[in-house]
């Protein structure tokens, strides 16, 4: 699947199989997150893969429905770097994006992981300066939802607004 291709059928999928997923395809998705555009190239990320079920299982405080998931990305970043949330986010899209690419349905997870964020980063060992931008559940896709998107005629102008 090409980028422009994978880009047009990356939905959020919060259902999934329970397959689990190829180590090789795990560290190509995070090699996608890796090679984001960074303020200043300053790459101020470090992404945990879990692929552990009791690991997944006590995540699933952040959602219910990613208990099936074959993997979760923990994209951790360093706040004392300026862009660390702009990073954050080309990384976290970026997955998203090559997840897709590789047959995966995933979803940027960030609303309730936040609010679990202290108790999510004890369980994975996250050093208390450091904070956890978003989890990416990833695996085999057991939905397959197609939410309305904006038409590009309302979103695109040409020369001026
Ligand atoms: C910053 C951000 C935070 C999000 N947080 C959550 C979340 O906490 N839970 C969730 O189910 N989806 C979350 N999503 C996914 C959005 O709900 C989803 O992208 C949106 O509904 C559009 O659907 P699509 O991704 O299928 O195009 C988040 C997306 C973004 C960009």
């Amino acid at each position: 699947m090409d980028a422009l291709e994978a880009i047009h059928s990356r939905r959020s999928v919060r259902a999934y199989t329970g397959a689990p997923i190829p180590r090789d395809h795990l560290e190509q998705i995070v090699d996608a997150g890796r090679l984001a555009a960074t303020g200043n190239n300053r790459q101020p990320w470090l992404f945990i893969v879990i692929t552990d079920r009791a690991m997944i299982a006590q995540l699933k405080i952040a959602a219910r429905w990613m208990e099936k998931a074959g993997a979760v990305i923990a994209i951790v970043m360093d706040p004392g770097s300026r862009w660390w949330v702009e990073d954050g986010a080309a990384a976290v899209e970026n997955m998203l994006i090559a997840a897709t690419a590789l047959g995966y349905g995933s979803c940027w997870l960030e609303g309730y992981s936040l609010q679990f964020e202290d108790r999510i980063k004890a369980l994975l060992g996250v050093p208390a300066g450091l904070r956890l931008l978003t989890l990416i559940p990833i695996g085999v896709a057991a939905e397959a939802p197609n939410p309305d998107k904006k038409p590009l005629r309302e979103v695109l102008r040409w020369e001026h607004y």
